[in-house]
């Protein structure tokens, strides 16, 4: 059976509570919504009806390969609410496209119509609707998650899956307003490499990524900054993308916008990344954005021609994180902050535009209305 929104089944709360009063107390990822999508593949039956159904935990065979040997993919967007009071996904199309790729890495069932996924998502979050907080900087964060249930050990691909969504009413990233972060690169820990998974969201890259991320935190930066090859080149920033940009410091002058490339497949390609890409390519023309490598050194020598005028990560937790300081072989190397002191003109561009759209004050067909 393919997976069908058609088919879906709802076993909905009499009850389901409220958020709470003082929205404040919300933590990211810590109180969930009341409600889950589930669906079960098999090889033989191929997926089950859909069902909404109370949060719930499950019941697994230890065996399950998601236990054993890391089959598992996820995704993350988010609900707003718009100014009618509408709840809006921001791309869900996006979301549900990288999940398939991620599936596919996995030898997990990827060839189903996304469209059904997105309606399922979509009739999730209606159904948990009062759990999308109002008010600037809030959502609901959604986490469509795939999870290999193969009751063998032995490593073969899985002839069974659990794919589910559930949801978290999440407050501001930044509550006090923006706080700049702060980088180490990491010359020893890899985080992904040509060929490898990089590309795909696959809880295994998170899991890797712990260990350097602790230690970068016990230094007092915020995030690792992921290098790849003999020339040191930017990748990634924590579990976000990385945009550096040159131009003049002194004039704020923009020469260019850059993002390593996706085709080297260690790059997530993230939502934001792309969004942020093709804003930037209409505001400041396509000549200026460019997706290629870039090293430390040129981002080192940059600083100290007074060439670097910015640096933040994108990603749908933030939106935006600017970069105040990349800490480079135990120097420091830091980043102007033209706008208040915390983040730059180019930033605060992308950072309003694109909160502009999730929350419905500029329309857009990337905002879509949940039904
Ligand atoms: C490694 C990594 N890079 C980039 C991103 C940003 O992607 P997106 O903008 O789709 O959230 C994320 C977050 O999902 C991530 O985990």
């Amino acid at each position: 059976m393919a997976l069908l929104f058609s088919r879906l089944q709802r076993n909905i709360l009499k009850d389901p509570g409220r958020l709470p009063a003082d929205l404040t107390t919300l933590k990211f990822g810590q109180s969930f919504a009341p409600h889950m999508l589930v669906c079960d593949w098999s090889r033989s039956k191929g997926w089950s009806d859909p069902q909404i159904t109370p949060l719930q935990k499950f019941q697994i065979h230890p065996a399950s390969s998601c236990f054993h040997y890391g089959v598992e993919c996820f995704e993350g967007l988010k609900a707003f609410r718009g100014p009618k009071g509408e709840v809006r996904l921001f791309r869900p199309d996006k979301n549900v496209e990288r999940l398939k790729t991620s599936m596919a890495r996995l030898e997990l069932p990827f060839d189903f119509e996304g469209k059904e996924l997105e309606r399922l998502m979509s009739a999730l979050v209606a159904v948990d609707r009062e759990f999308v907080p109002r008010g600037d900087g809030y959502s609901l964060y959604i986490r469509p998650t795939v999870i290999g249930t193969h009751e063998a050990l032995g490593v073969s691909p899985s002839d069974s899956c659990k794919l589910f969504v559930i949801s978290s009413p999440v407050g501001p990233y930044y509550p006090t307003g923006f706080k700049p972060v702060s980088l180490l690169a990491e010359k020893t820990a890899v985080r992904a490499w040509p060929g490898g998974t990089g590309a795909y969201k696959l809880g295994a890259n998170y899991a890797i990524a712990l260990g350097p991320q602790t230690e970068a935190q016990r230094k007092g930066f915020s995030q690792v900054l992921w290098l790849f090859g003999p020339d040191d080149q930017v990748t990634e920033a924590g579990t976000m993308n990385l945009v550096v940009v040159f131009g003049d410091a002194k004039s704020g002058e923009v020469k260019e916008i850059v993002t390593p490339p996706l085709s080297d497949g260690m790059i997530l390609p993230g939502v934001t990344r792309d969004s942020a890409l093709e804003l930037c390519r209409q505001w400041y023309g396509s000549g200026k954005v460019s997706e290629r490598r870039c090293t430390m050194k040129e981002v080192l020598n940059a600083s100290k021609e007074g060439q670097l005028l910015e640096a933040f990560g994108l990603g749908t937790a933030a939106v935006i994180s600017p970069v105040q300081r990349i800490n480079y072989e135990g120097k420091d190397i830091h980043v102007p902050l033209l706008v208040d002191g915390k983040m730059g003109p180019v930033a605060k561009r992308v950072w309003e535009a694109i909160t502009s759209i999730q929350y419905g004050r500029t329309p857009s067909p990337w905002s879509v209305v949940c039904e």
